[in-house]
């Protein structure tokens, strides 16, 4: 063995003792400060780091301090934490600090339930070698989960969302439904580089029930990893489908709008309304305008329910509802008003109707149960009845980071799902003439008879 090898042996046997036993250089037992203030000194096995951080060091426990991931993959690059806060990669030199004065690489104090170490240089570069060494085959050791991505900002809906799928009911027919990870974020394209540093180590199979309302724009801006599907994704819009890998999605806006447009006759004039400070449904009514007009269709884009209805010798006029629909003004109503459900406020609503306009709704979802007619299901009722649905028929979760590609084939391939007697979900972003998916109904209904 040549001297250097045999040094670097030496070093890497110094590191596992020191991380698994908590013993340094010549055995000794090394000592460190742990609690508030540094209250309590421990020494040798009590603070040995594998106690806390794992003796694969991936980190662990369950309390509300858990101690992070110390494999050099993880420590060595940014890291997005729970709070939605970013610090910088480790070096040897922030190793050093956070050891001896507990202090993260952005210089933010750690808790004090990790401990101040009293160390020596050479013991330091062991613990750093050994991190380093924990590193190999890490990779693939970790298996590939399915990730939630959740906003920080209005978690509420987000995270009852989450608590449900956590929760699913009724057992699994004898199998384990796969955990869900989650990642909370504050900043999207923070998340989007998270994601893809996770998809390059593999640790990823999917996104599960992103949840991206108001996100939908910044999505299309800053796409996750091509080729890594979103299961389900949370979106009232809809997600342009050069932006994601959809599997198992509700049909977006775009979709429900055509499905409007498609049960009325051709000479009908469609104004199209969204608010002007509203981007995604300026974007979207765009976009739909020139479809029609390329089918010599009469359209206009508005901001204002209130324009002019009859310009003279033009056909009927009716008016779809891109953004939430606003309240009334003063000026007459226009007498066809068609919306997608998720843009009808009820109150608004109401005041039109008494303006004497017809109001037809779009559902990205049958909204009543084939099994329990009479029971309406909101949009959140139907993302997490899907989602437990989806999670008891996933196949596997991959293994390993090899095993991705052939299991996300496998999910690609999947039957649509039937929703014990509500609707079927496709498995696949759908064409765009596709509008069997969604339900039409007026609102208020009809008198059932
Ligand atoms: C008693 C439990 C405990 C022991 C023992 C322990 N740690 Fe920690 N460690 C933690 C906790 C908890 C945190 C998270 C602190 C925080 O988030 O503020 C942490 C954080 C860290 C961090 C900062 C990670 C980051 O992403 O910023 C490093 C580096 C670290 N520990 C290394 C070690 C090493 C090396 C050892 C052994 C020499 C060790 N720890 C022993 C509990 C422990």
């Amino acid at each position: 063995m040549d001297p250097a090898t045999a040094a670097d042996a030496l070093r890497l046997e110094l590191g596992r003792r020191l991380y698994r036993l908590g013993l340094g250089r010549d055995g000794r037992e090394i000592g460190a400060r742990i609690g508030a203030g540094g209250a309590v000194g421990l020494r040798g096995g009590a603070v040995a780091c594998a106690n806390c951080h794992g003796g694969d060091g991936r980190g662990g426990g369950e309390g509300w301090v858990r101690a992070p991931d110390l494999r050099w993959f993880a420590l060595g690059r940014p890291r997005l934490r729970d709070d939605g806060s970013r610090r910088p990669g480790y070096d040897r030199a922030a190793l050093a600090r956070a050891l001896r004065a507990g202090v993260a690489a952005d210089g933010v104090g750690l808790d004090p339930a990790m401990p101040r170490y009293d160390l020596a240089d050479d013991e330091l570069d062991a613990v750093f070698a050994h991190l380093r060494a924990l590193d190999r085959g890490a990779d693939a050791a970790a298996p590939p989960a399915l990730l939630v991505l959740l906003p920080q900002r209005d978690a509420g809906p987000a995270e009852r969302l989450l608590e449900g799928w956590r929760n699913c009911p009724g057992p699994a027919a004898g199998r384990r439904r796969p955990a869900l990870e989650v990642l909370r974020y504050r900043d999207w394209p923070q998340a989007v580089a998270e994601v893809a540093a996770r998809e390059r180590a593999g640790r990823v199979a999917a996104l599960f029930g992103p949840y991206l309302i108001d996100a939908e724009a910044a999505l299309a801006a800053a796409p996750p990893p091509a080729g890594l599907p979103l299961l389900l994704p949370v979106s009232l819009r809809g997600l342009a489908p050069e932006a994601a890998t959809v599997r198992f999605g509700l049909p977006g806006q775009l979709e429900q709008a055509r499905a409007l447009i498609a049960e009325r006759p051709r000479a009908v004039r469609w104004r199209l309304y969204r608010d002007p400070d509203d981007p995604a449904a300026v974007a979207q009514a765009r976009s739909l305008a020139a479809e029609l007009a390329a089918q010599g269709r009469a359209v206009e884009e508005t901001a204002s329910l209130l324009a002019p209805e009859t310009a003279a010798g033009a056909g009927p006029a009716a008016v779809l509802a891109l953004s939430p629909l606003p309240p009334p003004g003063a000026a007459a109503a226009p007498t066809a008003l068609a919306l997608p459900a998720a843009n009808l406020d009820w109150d608004a609503a109401q005041a039109w109707r008494q303006g004497g306009a017809r109001l037809r709704l779009v559902h990205a979802y049958p909204p009543q149960a084939a099994a329990a007619p009479g029971r309406w299901i909101g949009p959140q009722q139907a993302w997490q009845a899907l989602g437990c649905e989806l999670l008891a028929h996933l196949p596997p979760l991959p293994a390993d980071a090899a095993a991705v590609p052939a299991w996300r084939r496998l999910v690609a391939e999947s039957p649509p799902l039937r929703l014990q007697g509500w609707f079927e979900l496709p498995a696949l972003a759908p064409a765009a003439s596709e509008d069997g998916r969604v339900t039409l109904r007026d609102w208020p209904d009809a008198p059932t008879h």
